[in-house]
Parts: C-alpha cells; structure tokens; sequence
C-alpha cells in the first residue's frame, strides 16, 4: 500500500528532482504538490510546481496549490537555483485562472483521510502553520509531518547558525516546531551528506526518459551555481535526501528529541536549537533524523531516478 503524502516544496532544482522521485516512487502516491516561496518568489515557486508537473504528466495528476503573494519571507536563494529558480529551464506553463491556494488544498485533503497523510516539507513552513493557525483541529489529523530543515551540530548554511528553510519564516518554523503534530525533522547535517557529482549529470544525458529529459534541461545550472559559489564539484539534494527518509526510513537513524526555533536572535534568528542535556524538563515534541547510511541513500536516489 503505497504511503499517501502531499509535497509542500519551494522549486528550487532540488525540490524538482524530489518531486520527480516522489511521482515515480512505488512506495508513495502523491495526492498534492503545495507551492510555497523560499528559494525564489511565492508566484514563482507557484509556476515552478505546475510547470514541473505538466513537463513530468504522472499517469495521475496530484492537486496542485500555489502559494499566498502575501507570503513574507527573509531571503531567497536564486544564486543557487536561478532567477526562474529552476537554473535558467525555461519551462513553460499554463497559466490557470482557478488556482487554489496551498493551505486550502492541504486542508481540503487531510479532512479527506484523517490520519493518513504524510506532509513533505522541503521548504519554508508557512503554509503549515497559516493552515494550523486557521484550523488548529487539523493538527491532530495529520499522520505525519516530515520537515527538511534546520541543523543539529552542523552550521547554519544561510547564516553562520541558520538554516535556509528555517530561517527564510522562523515564526512559522517554531509554530510547527511547537504544535502536537507527529513530525520528523531532517537537518542538514545529514541531508548535506549527499553530493551528487558530475557522473551523475553524465548519466542523465545517456537516459531519454521524460525525468531525465526534464532534469538535463534544470541541473547543468545547478552545477555551475554550485561551483561558482559553493566550491563544489557536484550538487547538494537535501530535498531529495528527505524524500528518500518517506520513501525508505530504515536508512535514517532518527533519535526523540526536543526542538525550538530561535526568532528574537540577532546572529542566530532562526537557528533550531535542540535539547541534549541529560537532565531536562523538556518533553521530546519531534524525532530528529541523526545519522543515515548515505551511501544507501545516494545509491537509492540514483536508481530510483534512472527508474522513473
Ligand atoms: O537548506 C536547503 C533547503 O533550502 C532546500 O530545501 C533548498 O531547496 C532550499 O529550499
Ligand atoms: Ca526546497
């Protein structure tokens, strides 16, 4: 029975190649994909998750949400991911006129099967705590929320102690942080584990399947952008690292811990910090994935790809 989740993602390259995994993955069914803004602007990343569904035509269409224009965020990050924020594709899109909104499609499918959904999300929290703040019962009627972001030891990759996700709506982070919700945290020191090199972009233009054809079109830029301002010789895929801890979780060590999000700090806004004193009153409110078998893990994402 494959796992029910809804993806609320910001694209961003790696929240596409996330989602072309998700959409080929036997072990998953995706019933939405919610736009959110973060790695460029809430239209955008709109316009990014419809164009990436149309270019990819799963046999079964998910919903599709586009995020709130009002959505306020703290930066972008379209040096990595382009001004389009899929590295310069130019994919085109149909614009359609009755869009719903992200919240309201997270809220209309998780009434729908209470208990059963699991939630991906690979960029900032904001339509998750806009949809707790309008309807709180909701909390108790998701099945499971995973969260790519934030740090545990590692540092901060959009400042010296924050985390993009994190950072670009700490309010929103620390509301989810902070909400009875069963949830995962996935942070970078374990996501950024994973360096897909230049053989795998070799591999994508030996491949003629329609992600390998989309892909070829998005990744090249990534490279470059990675190279330019990272000092890589391949690319980050925290997003794609948290879709295989939905689609294989015994591949991620995960440990209960307590988790909060720093929204007052000056050098450390939106840092999440994490209870590791023996001695506490601080009940555990998430699990925290803290180590993971990377090499299974990669080697997972590159099958799974060249599957699909
Ligand atoms: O910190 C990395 C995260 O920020 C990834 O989800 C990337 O897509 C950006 O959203
Ligand atoms: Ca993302």
């Amino acid at each position: 029975m494959p796992r029910h989740v809804i993806l609320d993602m910001d694209p961003g390259y790696d929240d596409a190649i996330a989602l072309c995994l998700a959409l080929a993955a036997e072990e998953l069914e995706v019933i939405a994909v919610t736009a959110t803004g973060g790695n460029v602007e809430p239209e955008q990343a709109s316009r990014n998750v419809q164009a990436l569904v149309e270019h990819f035509d799963p046999k079964r269409w998910p919903r599709i949400g586009a995020a709130s224009p009002e959505q306020i965020l703290r930066t972008n990050a379209r040096h990595l991911h382009g001004d389009d924020g899929l590295c310069g594709a130019g994919l085109q899109v149909a614009e359609l006129a009755n869009r719903h909104r992200s919240v309201k499609v997270l809220s209309d499918e998780i009434r729908k099967a209470p208990g059963d959904i699991t939630i991906v999300a690979t960029g900032p929290l904001s339509n998750i705590a806009d949809m707790l703040r309008y309807e709180p019962d909701l909390a108790g009627m998701i099945g499971h929320l995973i969260i790519r972001g934030g740090t545990l030891a590692a540092p901060g990759n959009v400042t010296a102690a924050a985390e993009f996700n994190i950072y670009c709506d700490s309010e929103a982070a620390r509301q989810v942080f902070n909400s009875p919700i069963t949830k995962t945290v996935i942070p970078i020191d374990v996501t950024g584990e994973v360096i897909l090199g230049f053989d795998f972009l070799e591999r994508l233009k030996s491949r003629d399947s329609r992600t390998a054809v989309l892909l070829e079109r998005i990744l090249p830029g990534a490279y470059r952008a990675a190279r330019q301002h990272l000092g890589l010789e391949g690319i980050l895929v925290h997003d794609v690292v948290a879709l295989v801890a939905a689609m294989r979780p015994a591949l991620f060590t995960m440990q209960r811990m307590y988790g909060d999000v720093e929204t007052a700090g000056e050098l450390t806004h939106g840092e999440t910090v994490f209870e590791r004193r023996a001695v506490t009153a601080e009940q555990p409110n998430m699990d925290v994935a803290v180590q993971m078998d990377a090499a299974a893990v990669e080697a997972a994402i590159v099958e799974s790809l060249d599957a699909a």
